[in-house]
C-alpha cells in the first residue's frame, strides 16, 4: 500500500472500544500510512459518547457513530423471528444478524468518507470475519478489507506492551471470555468454556439469573403479533427495540433464555458457546405457538425446511444474496395471517406457552370439540379411513407371507 504522505488514504474501522480495535488504530495508521474514520454502532448496549471519546484518545482523525439499533430490529431480527431461524435448533443468531448490518454501515461509511479500505477487529478463526468480508464484498467490492488482528499476530500480552508504548488509555481488564452482544442476544466464549464437559461458572451470564435465584412466582407476558411481528406486550403497543429490551428483562429475570451449546462453525471447526437470548427465545416460541394455530400442516412443514435454510445462511454470511431475498418473499407470504396474541408463562427458566388467539386461525373450535356444538361429520370418518386404509389393507393381502 503506497500512499502519498498528501494523500494519505482513509481507512475506516468498525470500533468497539476495546482493547483489539483500539490498538488497530495506531496500528493501521502505522502500516498502511492512512487516516483512520473510526465507526461506532449501537445495535443494543453500547454508550456511544465515551466510545467515541475513546476513539479520539487512541488516536482516530473521525469517530462516527451510528445508532442502528431500528434498523437492525426491522431489516434483521424480525425477518429471522418471522422465518424461525434457530441455527442447528439451539442459538437464536444474535451475533450472526448483527454482522452484515455492520458491513452495510461500514460500506457506507467509507463511501461517503471516501474511505478506500474498512477495517474490523475480527480473528481468523471465527465465523465474524466471513460475515464482513463478504458481506462489504457484497455491497462495495471495490473496497478493500482489513483484518489487523488476524494479520498482527499479537498476543494479547504483545497488544497491551504495544498500547502502553504508544500510551494508548486503555484499561488492562481482561474478560475471562470473548463476549459479543446485540439486542437479540449475547454469546460468551473461549477460556474456561473451551471444556466442553465442564458447567458454565455463573460469571459466563450476565443477562439472566440462574433459575435457583429467580423469583418463586411465575410471570405471564401476553404478547400481540401483527403478520408475524411481535408489537405490543401486555396490550401496550412498543417499538421493536423497546419491545425486545423489555422481554430480555423479564424473561432474563426469570432465567429465561440460557443456551449451551456445542456448534459447527463455517470455518470447520467446532466450538462451544454459551449464549443468553431472553427476548429472542421467548418470541420464538410465541411465534411459532401462534403458527400452529394460522398455517396449515404443509404451510408449517415447508416452513420448517425453510427455517433451516435460512439459519444456515444467515449463519454462514450469506445475507446480501438473492437466495435470502427469495426465502424473504416466501417467509413474507406465509406470515399474511400470523396475527393473534400469545401468552407466555415464565418461570425458573422456562419459558411456556400456555395460551394463544388468533382472528384467522385454523383452529377451529366447533371442528375441536368433543361438546355439544360439534361440527365435524363423524359418519363421514368411516369412508374416509375405508379408502385412507386401502393401500395398507391391500400391500398386507397381497404380499404377506
Ligand atoms: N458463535 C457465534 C456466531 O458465530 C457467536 C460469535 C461471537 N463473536 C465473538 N466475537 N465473540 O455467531
Amino acid at each position: 500500500m503506497t500512499q502519498t504522505p498528501a494523500n494519505p488514504g482513509k481507512i475506516v474501522l468498525a470500533y468497539s472500544g476495546g482493547l483489539d480495535t483500539s490498538v488497530a488504530v495506531p496500528w493501521l495508521k502505522e502500516h498502511y500510512g492512512a487516516e483512520i474514520i473510526t465507526l461506532t454502532m449501537d445495535l443494543g448496549m453500547v454508550d456511544l459518547p465515551s466510545i467515541q471519546r475513546r476513539a479520539m484518545e487512541v488516536g482516530a482523525a473521525k469517530a462516527l457513530t451510528v445508532d442502528a439499533r431500528d434498523v437492525l430490529v426491522d431489516e434483521f431480527l424480525f425477518p429471522a423471528l418471522q422465518a424461525g431461524a434457530i441455527y442447528e435448533g439451539m442459538y437464536p443468531l444474535a451475533t450472526a444478524l448483527g454482522r452484515p448490518l455492520i458491513a452495510r454501515c461500514l460500506a457506507e461509511a467509507a463511501i461517503s468518507e471516501g474511505a478506500y479500505a474498512v477495517a474490523h477487529g475480527c480473528t481468523g478463526k471465527g465465523n465474524d470475519q466471513v460475515r464482513i468480508d463478504v458481506g462489504v464484498a457484497a455491497l462495495a467490492p471495490e473496497l478493500k478489507v482489513i483484518a489487523p488482528i488476524r494479520d498482527w499476530g499479537m498476543s494479547r500480552e504483545d497488544e497491551m506492551d504495544y498500547a502502553r508504548e504508544r500510551n494508548l488509555p486503555i484499561s488492562a481488564s481482561k474478560s475471562r471470555f470473548s463476549v459479543d452482544e446485540n439486542l437479540w442476544g449475547r454469546s460468551a466464549e473461549a477460556g474456561e468454556l473451551e471444556d466442553p464437559w465442564r458447567e458454565p461458572p455463573e460469571e459466563a451470564y450476565e443477562w439472566t439469573r440462574p433459575a435457583a435465584d429467580t423469583p418463586q412466582e411465575a410471570v405471564y407476558v401476553e404478547i400481540h403479533f401483527d403478520r408475524g411481528i411481535p408489537t405490543a406486550v401486555d396490550g401496550e403497543s412498543m417499538a421493536g427495540s423497546a419491545l425486545i429490551s423489555h422481554l430480555n428483562t423479564v424473561a432474563g429475570e426469570h432465567g429465561v433464555g440460557r443456551i449451551d451449546h456445542v456448534e459447527n462453525r463455517l470455518v470447520g471447526i467446532k466450538s462451544r458457546e454459551i449464549y443468553e437470548a431472553p427476548a429472542a427465545v421467548t418470541l420464538h416460541a410465541a411465534h411459532q405457538a401462534l403458527e400452529n394455530m394460522t398455517l396449515s400442516r404443509d404451510q408449517a412443514r415447508a416452513k420448517a425446511r425453510i427455517a433451516q435454510e435460512y439459519a444456515d445462511l444467515v449463519y454462514n454470511g450469506l445475507w446480501f444474496t438473492a437466495h435470502r431475498e427469495d426465502l424473504d418473499a416466501y417467509v413474507h407470504s406465509t406470515q399474511r395471517y400470523v396475527t393473534g396474541d400469545v401468552r407466555v408463562r415464565l418461570h425458573r427458566g422456562t419459558c411456556t406457552v400456555v395460551g394463544r388467539a388468533a382472528p384467522q386461525a385454523l383452529y377451529q373450535h366447533q371442528l375441536a370439540t368433543y361438546d355439544r356444538g360439534d361440527t365435524f361429520d363423524h359418519a363421514a370418518a368411516e369412508g374416509f379411513i375405508s379408502i385412507y386404509g386401502l393401500p395398507v389393507r391391500t400391500q398386507n393381502r397381497v404380499q404377506r407371507d
